[in-house]
């Protein structure tokens, strides 16, 4: 097959979708793999690294699509994009189609096949192609916590990790997820002292099991939440309900509990956030203060580390990837359930319902 991976034009979007290992892997499987000239710079990875992998380095965007009858990318195409998606071409990348009409709607008039890494999902209903990102964005949230608690920055002016004679910092985790766990490791790691919350039995037996004894479990609910943002340094969001706003398990009244300088990271602001006063922020301006509580609700986290994101995305795409070139969409689809889920819009057709719904198509569909 010929595969093509265009450079992300998304703005700040410096992740790339293949990197030269992936290249390797599907020429020694016999493809052939364009790859535009610059599309991995902003990840480290540059054209002769391509090339030595066996990929054939083109020089626009337009001529990436036009000889590729699949297209690997990370971010859905932008409107700039929409044209030159051909009929036919297997399109692989996060769509979040839910969430623009006027992208579902040149996709379906392009009539190309659009699997989309969102919805792939396994037989536990776990989402593989985004597992990677909160992975990321969980251990992300303490770095930057740490940073921000800062004096200079306007947090509290506490050390994580302590220092002899002095107490560690405290971080409380929302969440006993995938950003809830990695965030917990990553300040147990750092020394702090850890009380992470979920709702999910399950979940806190887990962690219970393989974190050091520094990391504390405790019951997700109104009444410890209050008690906890009175002592703790750090909050970390990361509660997730599937399909669902986040809830705000922190009000706009707890802010005046917590003590000035305390800092809040709101991972799960894709979702609306789990933090009443939680606005969408960006790398540039990721900060602002409300009642001298530091907020951080950066949307997309990990485009600030490309190169840790984009080498986690792909090591997780490629086999599907693999799996696509080899057998062709509608084999591999068939042979592959959790691939399957990954199918949205197939030459014109949306067959994903909850795209459906969520646009009010339902009526026009009958
Ligand atoms: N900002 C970013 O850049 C970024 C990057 C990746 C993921 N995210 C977001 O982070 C959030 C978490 O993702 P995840 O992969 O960890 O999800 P996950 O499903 O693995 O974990 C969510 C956890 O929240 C728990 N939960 C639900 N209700 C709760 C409650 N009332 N109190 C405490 N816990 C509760 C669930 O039981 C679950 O364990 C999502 O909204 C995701 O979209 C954001």
């Amino acid at each position: 097959m010929k595969i093509g991976v265009p450079k992300e034009i998304k703005n700040n979007e410096s992740r790339v979708g293949m990197t030269p290992a992936g290249v390797f892997e599907l020429v020694k499987n016999n493809h052939t793999v364009f790859v535009q000239t610059g599309a991995g710079e902003g990840s480290g990875f540059l054209d002769g690294d391509y090339k030595s992998a066996g990929a054939i380095i083109l020089d626009t965007i337009g001529l990436v699509y036009a000889m590729s009858e699949m297209i690997v990318k990370v971010k859905e195409p932008i409107a700039e994009e929409y044209e030159l998606v051909q009929k036919d071409q297997i399109v692989f990348t996060y769509f979040h189609f839910a969430s623009s009409e006027p992208l579902t709607k040149a996709m379906i008039k392009s009539e190309s096949v659009c699997i989309a890494y969102e919805t792939v999902e396994d037989e536990e209903g776990a989402l593989p192609l985004l597992t990677p990102m909160s992975e990321v964005a969980g251990r992300m949230s303490i770095q930057q916590g740490a940073r921000y608690l800062e004096k200079p920055v306007k947090g509290r002016g506490v050390l994580l990790g302590g220092v002899p004679g002095v107490q560690p910092g405290k971080v409380l985790v929302l969440g006993a997820g995938v950003v809830g766990i990695q965030a917990a490791k990553m300040a147990a790691g750092l020394g702090a002292h850890v009380t992470i919350m979920d709702v999910n039995m399950k979940r806190l037996r887990y962690v219970n099991d393989v974190m050091p004894s520094h990391v504390v479990t405790e019951f997700s609910n109104e009444f410890n939440i209050r008690k906890h943002i009175k002592t703790h340094d750090l909050i970390i969001g990361g509660v997730l309900l599937k399909g669902a706003k986040a809830p705000n398990l922190i009000t706009r009244d707890m802010l005046k509990d917590m003590r000035p300088g305390t800092v809040i990271v709101d991972v799960a602001v894709d979702q609306g956030g789990c933090v009443e006063t939680t606005r969408p922020t960006t790398h540039e301006d990721p900060v602002y203060i409300i009642d001298d509580v530091v907020h951080y609700s950066v949307a997309n986290m990990p485009g600030a580390v490309p190169y840790t994101s984009t080498v986690a995305l792909t090591n997780v795409t490629l086999p599907y990837v693999l799996k696509l070139a080899n057998l062709g969409w509608e084999k591999a689809t068939i042979q592959d359930e959790s691939l399957r889920k990954g199918l949205n819009i197939i030459r014109g057709e949306v067959v994903y319902k909850e795209i459906i719904e969520a646009f009010g198509w339902e009526a026009e569909v009958v």
